[in-house]
């Protein structure tokens, strides 16, 4: 059982307040519930998750690479380890230098690793045998690194079928192409193995739910206190250093490089060198990551002033409205593409309020002329990776197996499918002003029907802006996930007083 106590100095043993006699006597190591961190869910939690793969599978041998060390700027100076997260959910193990097969026709599980050495040990400290590892994720077999070619070998012997899953690192890129003897360039992944895991994965369970609300209630935290602390004069980095002391001090890394940036048009900009001046807005995209691995993904966008600017909150507000209608369709049975196509039109209107777009906004939508100002996704599944699964394939995540549009915003919506109870997603629509490319699209008179490029002129140097929460898909509709973070032009404002 758990025994903590919480800030009153109440006793709690198994979230039960428990009477200080019974217990009189014994060792209790107390701790603000919090605070209390796990690297990993009981080991009934990966041998189910295991035995339901293996169902699915039927057949074959599946193949999990985790993850190495890598060198930044030489061998032993690395950057932060991060597990596999496919590594995570079904082996828990957050170690570097593992890999594991589920040899189903055999009916075998085997994780390969090697023991520390010495030299490891004086470096960098004890870790747990590779068996008592094993054992801690219910696993019984243990065996050298070395042996997994080996095995491998002797399985494409008996033309027993090989399932791996897409690499995104050069290291395992190597390792697939010498142990199954492929050309670079050849690899087949295994599309059962991927529907697999993503028929998973996807589904969010109550003990994954419990870490992902605690890494959006830090990262909630992380944009509250940049409100706070946002000062004009400033540089952009000494906001990112009190937003990321929130995440180390509740003992979370980061899901993704933080941007705070007052070039927020630029969609992913993690340069933090500019000077906050005033009349300048900082957007901030931000989310802490747990020790188990879970993400939240939360982005806000903040004036440098006291308040935003008449241009500033005219803009803002027709985000907001985007952001509130999205959240407001969000329910299962619904294709997520139409929540994206909604918050679309109704960019298209608030712009078309603004003189900057004209015509129909349904019609803008259909062809894409409102990817001019909000050229990206309205969001994506997040878990174990801020955005989930990416490197199994977005098809195969957010389309079902559907193909995705090629047509340009729409192809980087991440998600498109039918929303189910257990989805876990981002809502984050947006608006740019992208002068390179409202360029481009003014010389080439594109969408000319749709949008008033002498109006769009006068906001080239506007920026941009989003906001973005997190959300659970549940049987009833949805739920907000982690504590509310300042959102309107209002509440921002309050907090800049
Ligand atoms: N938070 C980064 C992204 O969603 O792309
Ligand atoms: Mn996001």
């Amino acid at each position: 059982f758990l025994v903590y106590c919480d800030k009153n100095r109440k006793l709690y043993c198994n979230n039960l307040p428990f009477f200080w006699d019974y217990f009189k006597g014994m060792v209790i190591f107390a701790c603000h519930p919090y605070k209390k961190h796990k690297i990993m869910f009981a080991k009934e939690t990966y041998t189910t998750r295991r035995n339901s793969l293996k169902k699915s599978l039927g057949t074959g041998l599946l193949l999990f690479l985790g993850n190495e060390e890598s060198g930044m700027n030489y061998e032993d100076n690395t950057y932060h380890f991060r597990q596999d997260s496919t590594f995570l959910y079904f082996f828990g193990l957050p170690y570097a230098g593992l890999a594991a097969i589920i040899d189903v026709d055999e009916d075998k599980e085997i994780i390969f690793g090697d023991e520390l050495t010495m030299d490891h040990i004086v470096w960098m400290g004890i870790q747990p045998a590779l068996c008592e590892k094993a054992q801690r994720v219910g696993v019984t077999e243990t065996r050298p690194a070395a042996d997994l070619k080996k095995y491998l070998e002797k399985a494409v012997a008996k033309r027993q079928v090989i399932h791996y899953l897409p690499v995104y690192r050069a290291e395992h890129r190597l390792k697939l192409l010498d142990w199954l003897d492929i050309k670079l360039g050849m690899e087949q992944p295994s599309v059962p193995f991927i529907r697999g895991v993503v028929n998973m994965r996807n589904y969010k369970t109550a003990e994954e739910l419990v870490e992902i609300e605690r890494a959006c209630n830090v990262t909630a935290d992380m944009h509250i206190t940049a409100m706070k602390v946002l000062r004009i004069g400033m540089k952009e980095w000494e906001v990112v250093a009190a937003l990321e002391a929130v995440a180390q001090a509740n003992g979370c890394g980061f899901s993704f490089p933080t941007i705070a940036t007052v070039c927020g048009q630029t969609l992913h900009n993690h340069y933090h060198g500019h000077t906050v001046k005033s009349g300048d807005m900082l957007l901030v995209d931000a989310g802490a990551e747990t020790e188990m691995g879970y993400a939240g993904d939360m982005s806000s966008t903040i004036c440098a002033d006291k308040t935003f600017t008449i241009r500033q909150k005219e803009v803002y507000d027709i985000q907001v409205a985007a952001h509130t209608a999205a959240v407001r369709a969000l329910k299962p049975g619904v294709p997520f593409k139409e929540v994206y196509e909604l918050s679309c039109r109704v960019i298209c209107e608030g712009l078309k309020g603004l003189g900057i777009m004209k015509g129909d906004p349904a019609e803008a939508v259909a062809v894409g002329a409102h990817a001019m100002f909000f050229p990206c996704g309205l969001g994506h599944m997040m878990g174990l990776d801020v955005h989930d699964m990416e490197n199994l394939g977005e098809v195969w995540v957010g389309y079902d197996g559907q193909p995705k549009s090629t047509l340009f915003g729409l192809k980087s919506l991440r998600l498109g499918r039918k929303l189910e109870p257990g989805f876990v997603l981002t809502i984050e629509p947006g608006i740019y002003f992208i002068p390179e490319l409202i360029d481009r699209w003014k010389a080439e008179k594109r969408f000319t029907e749709f949008i008033c490029y002498e109006a769009v002129e006068k906001y080239k140097d506007f920026g941009g802006l989003r906001n973005e929460e997190d959300y659970l898909i549940t049987p009833e509709g949805k739920r907000r996930l982690g504590k509310y973070v300042p959102t309107t032009v209002e509440e921002v404002e309050a907090m800049r007083s």
